[in-house]
């Protein structure tokens, strides 16, 4: 099989070159047993990609089982995977075979594998390394032959970052990896895709297609997309049901196009959390210095008290010594209050945060708009709009 087959076996469309590379690498690793990690944001297309390697292995005849780990609740999980001896928990009437019993030979496919709970990763591990894994409720060792193919959204290794996640496995799964470009970085696919589907639902409805004016063709152009391959689809599903007027011009695509911005709230949310953990240094140091300040008025006031200089002790601002022996409580308290003050400092200061981001976005694009639209996951029309706002 090459690229094109692949493409029409599957049903993949677009001439975009990190798809056509995707693809590609996806059949050249097929033929091995090397673990895959399919990394992409939502609705990128990432469950081609596995089947395609199995289709394209040696492993192709026996069974393919593909798997959502968010999906499947935490408690039953080990269960599913793994199987379980006969009442090992409560409700286990039977023994159960596990999907990796079920799929000796061939491939499994962990979709979203980084919502797998730490206990399941710890049993992935080890059958990745050794093929041994064990029932649940059992002690007795059992193989399996299977390979992984596992699917992430861009967040695995915040996951890592933050321990939820284990590192030995990220590496593991991830020997070979290939990324799903967003498909805002897929201009020249967009259009293809529209019509595509398009077509698709008038076959399916049975109305006349859906199409674009020029300027409608613009704009579906410059929309962020948030969710990707899977939105788009919705949303021509959407057109195709609603829209009377078959022929949509672009002021009417502008209206029905949710607002892009508060589609992807990641970066901000992102950015806010790194000046929030700065901030918080900041307000510790403050604190500090200000119980360090008290602490050397009270030295001095000690001092004045026993050199019997009242005079000068009268110059002295009485509150500071009031509630001296309170002060460590006000300093903990307020610091379990910062965060709060916080939250709401960062909301009201939003706006200048994004007018930040937005700026430094177009230094470093040398001010071209629609470099810094793509970095900021917005359209051009709304970085227009925000700039105009911004009055920048
Ligand atoms: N290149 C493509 N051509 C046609 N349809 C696609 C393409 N990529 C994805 N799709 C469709 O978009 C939807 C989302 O794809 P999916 O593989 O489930 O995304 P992900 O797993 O990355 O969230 C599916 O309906 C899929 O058929
Ligand atoms: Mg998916």
């Amino acid at each position: 099989m090459d690229t094109k087959q692949a493409k029409q076996r599957f049903g993949i469309i677009g001439n975009n070159s990190q798809l056509e590379r995707a693809i590609d690498v996806a059949l050249q690793v097929a033929p091995t047993d090397i673990s895959v990690l399919v990394i992409g944001e939502s609705g990128t297309g990432k469950e081609s990609i596995p089947k395609i390697i199995h289709q394209n292995s040696k492993r192709k005849h026996n069974p393919y089982i593909a798997l959502n780990c968010g999906a499947i609740p935490e408690g039953t999980i080990d269960s599913e995977l793994f199987g379980h001896e006969k009442g090992s928990f409560t409700g286990a009437h039977d023994s159960r075979k596990g999907y990796f019993e079920s799929a000796d030979g061939g491939t499994i496919f962990l979709d979203e594998v980084g919502e797998l709970p730490l206990a399941s990763q710890a049993r992935l591990l080890r059958v990745l390394e050794t093929g041994e894994y064990i029932k649940v409720g059992s002690s007795k060792t059992l193989r399996t032959d299977v390979r992984i193919i596992a699917a992430t959204n861009v967040n695995i290794l915040e996951a890592v970052k933050k321990g939820k996640f284990r590192e030995d496995l990220y590496y593991r799964l991830n020997t070979i990896s290939i990324q799903l470009p967003p498909l805002r970085k897929r201009e020249g696919d967009i259009h293809l895709l529209f019509r595509k589907f398009a077509a698709d639902f008038a076959d399916q409805y049975n109305t006349p297609p859906i199409q674009l004016s020029e300027d409608a063709v613009k704009i579906l152009k410059q929309y962020a997309w948030p969710g990707n391959i899977r939105q788009l689809r919705n949303f021509v599903a959407q057109l195709s049901v609603i829209e009377k007027e078959r022929m949509l011009t672009g002021a009417t695509l502008e209206e029905l196009l949710p607002n892009s911005t508060s589609n992807t709230p990641v970066l901000f949310e992102d950015k806010n959390k790194a000046d929030l953990s700065e901030r918080e240094i900041l307000y510790k140091v403050l604190f500090d210095m200000k119980r360090d300040l008290t602490e050397l008025k009270k030295i001095t006031f000690d001092l004045m008290q026993k050199e019997g200089n009242t005079e000068l002790m009268n110059t002295v601002n009485p509150d500071i010594f009031n509630d001296m022996n309170e002060q460590q409580n006000i300093i903990i308290s307020a610091n379990e209050t910062i965060n709060k003050t916080i939250e709401v400092e960062e909301s009201l200061s939003l706006f200048d945060q994004e007018k930040r981001l937005i700026e430094k976005s177009l230094l470093k694009h040398k001010g071209k708009r629609k470099d810094a639209a793509a970095e900021l996951g917005i359209s051009e029309r709304t970085l227009y709009r925000k700039l105009k706002e911004f009055g920048l």
